[in-house]
């Protein structure tokens, strides 16, 4: 099917027809699904790989019949397609995991075993709380001393010095968001990541907000460890981490004595959900379809830019609409010029209306959005608005048009106008 016409402009209906989920109604109401950023729909191509595995490969690693013969060529592929998302050097720098979080609360441990009291990490005032509390747990068993890189809660972006404000020659780790769940802010990675390794820190790298709408390129970005999760991006419940492979190879991996040492397994615990590597898998190959370019990686980065082109513009028109609303506060990035350093998550207050009521209003129409902290605690708390029921958030994909986002306009002039 041709995805993108040949000035590579996005074909969006025909990608919708590749998402069963997108045609489904609720008593003839069609669906809007704005919440994105709390997980995406998946194509047909991820819920084939995830029925392939459960049918004909569905069996545990290691033996010599079939299925497991199946099952491992399987699971081979997977960490192939993850090493092309991330643009990996090797294979071996892929971890497969239940989830983001859990993948950060384990590796924060095995790094641990590196740092020692007094040590200091630094954490990022945007992230979302599983980049934040796992370090911060961390910190608590060994004696490490917390500093903060802050934003600024008038721009929604780091102010250039504020990573070099707060290293120091003992700083070990420095771990931070490349997008904001809340502000939808992108992060200067590479910059941040040059500052952090020449001080000698480890790099951690939170990607799951970034995966959706932009390429990843690992061997570019100079960090250490970069982790999102495939239910973000398309695909099924799974989380995937890189690291850099010296840093892996030399990190201890807490796990049973029967398994192995070799990369990346001895850090892969237990035994993983094959279909949720199927199903990866799947998405992998439904994003590459928009790209060109002789290899996966190289179709994967071309894709990103005709995805991300189309996203910008709807996230033009849902800026726009909203900052016609009096009372109405964009609590991120809002110029025009500036859409490739955000995003396409817009999250709002609206004076006088809370956002758990708006959410609520919304969802009366059909239309499925976020509301609260979204576990983006401090971001929250830095814009004073923990206590008063956070921000109202509108995640945008490819997928998503612009008669949605007008739907969505429309909602809430209603809702307005009802009082
Ligand atoms: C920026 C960010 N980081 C981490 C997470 C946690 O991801 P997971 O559910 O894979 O643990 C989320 C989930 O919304 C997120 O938005």
């Amino acid at each position: 099917m041709q995805l993108s016409h040949p000035d590579r402009e996005l074909d969006v209906e025909a990608v919708r027809e590749q998402f069963p989920s997108l045609a489904i109604t609720d008593d003839g109401a069609a669906r809007v699904y704005f919440d994105n950023p709390a997980g995406t729909q998946v194509p047909h191509q991820v819920i084939d790989r995830t029925v392939e595995c459960l049918t004909s490969r569905n069996a545990n690693l290691g033996g010599y019949f079939s299925t497991t013969l199946g099952a491992g060529k399987l699971v081979d592929a997977a960490h192939r397609a993850c090493a092309d998302f991330y643009n990996a050097a090797s294979v071996e720098e892929i971890v497969f995991g239940q989830n983001m979080t859990t993948l950060t609360l384990h590796m924060s441990r095995c790094l641990g075993r590196r740092f020692k009291a007094g040590d200091e990490i630094v954490l990022s005032s945007m992230d979302h709380d599983a980049n934040v509390a796992p370090w911060l747990l961390l910190a608590e068993d060994l004696g490490l001393v917390v500093r903060w890189m802050e934003f600024d809660p008038r721009t929604y972006e780091f102010p250039e010095d504020a990573l070099s404000e707060v290293l120091t020659d003992r700083t070990r780790l420095v771990a931070f968001g490349y997008a904001s769940n809340c502000t939808g802010t992108v992060n200067p990675v590479k910059a941040f990541a040059a500052q952090a390794r020449a001080a000698g820190a480890l790099v951690y790298v939170d990607a799951v907000q970034f995966a959706p709408h932009y390429a990843i390129d690992v061997q570019d970005l100079g960090a250490d460890i970069v982790v999102s999760s495939a239910y973000k991006w398309f695909g099924p419940h799974q989380g995937i981490l890189w690291g850099r492979r010296e840093l892996l190879a030399e990190t201890f991996g807490y796990k049973v004595r029967p398994a192995g040492e070799e990369l990346p397994h001895k850090f892969e615990t237990g035994t993983l959900s094959h279909e949720g590597m199927a199903g990866t898998l799947g998405a992998v190959e439904y994003l590459e379809q928009f790209g060109q370019g002789a290899t996966r990686a190289e179709r994967l980065r071309s894709a990103w830019g005709v995805l991300s082109v189309y996203e910008q513009s709807l996230t033009q028109r849902l800026i726009e609409g909203l900052s016609a609303f009096d009372g109405l506060t964009i609590r991120g990035i809002t110029s025009a010029n500036a859409l490739h350093r955000r995003v396409p998550t817009v999250s709002f207050t609206l004076e006088g209306h809370r956002p758990d009521d708006l959410a609520r209003a919304f969802a009366a129409d059909n239309i499925f959005v976020w509301s609260g902290h979204n576990y983006a605690i401090e971001p929250v708390r830095r814009m004073g608005l923990l206590d008063s029921g956070g921000v109202l958030r509108v995640g945008l994909a490819h997928y998503n048009t612009a008669a949605e986002v007008d739907a969505l306009l429309d909602s809430l002039m209603r809702r307005i106008k009802a009082g």
